[in-house]
């Protein structure tokens, strides 16, 4: 009895595991409460982990491609003819992929489900069959619903090849034989590799799916699209533990009771990040939005207090959008301050400097700011902006429709530059704005036609140019 545990005991000790964090996707050999790479508690996930020597990790060895020559060379003999890209022929999608697809990458599109993802894919490879050899692999619908869908949005049916299957030893099998030069994957969730043991959408099987279909994709350098859910709380908590594995991460956001979404790159190996695509989501399918700035200021025709527009930069362009700020006395002994869009603690940073330096009282006041139509502001550009629409909610004065605003603002009341100012005010010079206050480090060099644009230096100057 004794020796038949030890061998048990054994046997475990010899299977291959580690503890993986699904929130950072750090890798540990033991189990432990916290995840000593980010901290996260209650993360870490146990896996088996795929003996390098096994037949599947050395099955597409046969194939040159990008990743599959070992030979030491130096940088300047690296090949880089066949490195050209592939168009779209979305421009908002190549604009996120920082100009195209590249030859054996592998790109994770990423978002709740309903976001489009399926929709947006399926458009890009019925277009791209045309041209190319393309495979879409589902998971998750039948052949008979992807080919409804095609139907109904009226795409070009008869060059697309699919296949319904979630064995990805199978998948590759398929496309060795078809050699496709793009293939999508939908959904990582739904694909099984038969030497894990666990269920599909668990951590291990994710990882281990991703991997085997990466290596595929590099060693024959076929174009890999890989579909990943977002989980509830709007982690990528399976995909998040194969964000080093794939080339370029995307998400598509957007809440299902609007009819917009924004394409966002997370990670991209061949660009830039930070770069915004915006799409509509119609009886037609995505159709892009070549210019965003219009839809996030579709405004009410009556001017409210507390409303504002600002321009901030979004990957290589500027966007112009609507803050709007409520300020209401408090019930409360702790006033709240909300924030939506925007963060929190910069809303208490500006409350303090709008107190000490224009002697604006507002420790007594609810403060409510959301930034219209669901974009995340993240750069220092809005902080301008914020601080005069607080106080016009709190003066309860209407700001002119025709003002814009951008600037940071320092913690001894300056107003600090922003990078691209004069982009910034040509996009709304463009879009019929007459008046600008601005960063005084910003002041274009020559005037922009039809626009009085007010630099100010400090806080009071911007209060008084109001
Ligand atoms: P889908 O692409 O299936 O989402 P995902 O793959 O990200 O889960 O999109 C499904 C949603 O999109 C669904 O709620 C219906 C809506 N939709 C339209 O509004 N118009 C369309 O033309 C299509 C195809 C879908
Ligand atoms: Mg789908």
């Amino acid at each position: 009895m004794v020796r038949c545990n030890r061998d048990e005991g054994k046997a475990v000790a010899k299977a291959k595991k580690a503890f993986v964090c699904i929130e950072c996707g750090g890798e540990h050999t033991k189990w432990q409460g916290q995840c000593n790479d980010c901290g996260q508690w209650n993360t870490l996930k146990e896996i088996v982990l795929e003996s390098a020597s096994t037949p599947s990790a050395a099955k597409f060895t046969g194939y040159a491609g990008a990743a599959g020559e070992t030979r030491v060379q130096t940088l300047a003999d690296v090949n880089l003819e066949d490195l050209p890209r592939i168009d779209t022929q979305i421009g908002e999608l190549d604009r996120v992929l920082g100009g195209g697809l590249v030859h054996g990458s592998a790109v994770l599109i990423g978002g709740h489900p309903g976001a489009g993802k399926s929709t947006l894919l399926l458009q890009v490879l019925c277009e791209l069959a045309n041209h190319h050899q393309a495979l879409y692999v589902t998971g998750e619908e039948s052949p008979q619903q992807i080919a409804m869908r095609a139907k109904r949005l009226n795409l070009p049916m008869d060059k697309l090849r699919i296949l319904a299957e979630t064995q990805v030893a199978d998948i590759c099998q398929q496309a060795k034989m078809l050699e496709p030069k793009i293939m999508v994957v939908d959904s990582i969730q739904v694909m099984h590799h038969a030497d894990v043991s666990s269920a599909p959408g668990s951590v291990s099987q994710v990882r281990e799916c991703a991997a085997y279909l990466t290596r595929f994709a590099k060693q024959t350098g076929t174009i890999l699209f890989l579909v990943g859910h977002v989980t509830k709380d709007g982690g990528l908590a399976g995909p998040k533990v194969l964000e080093h594995m794939i080339d370029t991460s995307i998400m598509l956001e957007g809440s299902s009771d609007s009819r917009f979404r924004t394409l966002r790159g997370i990670k991209n190996r061949f660009g830039a990040v930070n770069e915004i695509g915006v799409f509509a989501m119609t009886e037609g399918g995505m159709k892009e939005v070549k210019n965003p700035s219009a839809i996030f200021l579709s405004r009410s025709q009556e001017a409210a207090a507390g409303s504002l527009v600002m321009v901030v930069w979004e990957g290589t362009r500027p966007l112009l959008v609507e803050i709007q700020a409520l300020v209401d006395d408090s019930p409360f002994g702790s006033p709240r301050r909300v924030a939506v869009g925007v963060d929190q603690n910069r809303i208490s940073m500006l409350l303090a400097v709008l107190h000490r330096h224009g002697g604006i009282h507002a420790a007594d006041q609810d403060v409510y700011i959301n930034v219209v139509g669901g974009v995340k502001v993240l750069e220092t550009s809005a902080d301008l902006a914020i601080l005069l629409a607080i106080l016009s909610s709190l003066r309860n004065r209407v700001l002119p429709q025709d003002l814009v605003v951008f600037g940071e603002v320092g913690l001894a009341g300056e107003i600090r530059p922003v990078p691209s100012g004069i982009e910034r005010l040509h996009e709304a010079a463009k879009h019929g704005f007459k008046r600008a206050i601005i960063p005084a480090g910003n002041k274009p060099p020559k005037a922009i036609a039809g626009m009085e644009v007010v630099a100010v230096d400090k806080l009071s100057e911007a209060l008084e140019a109001l």
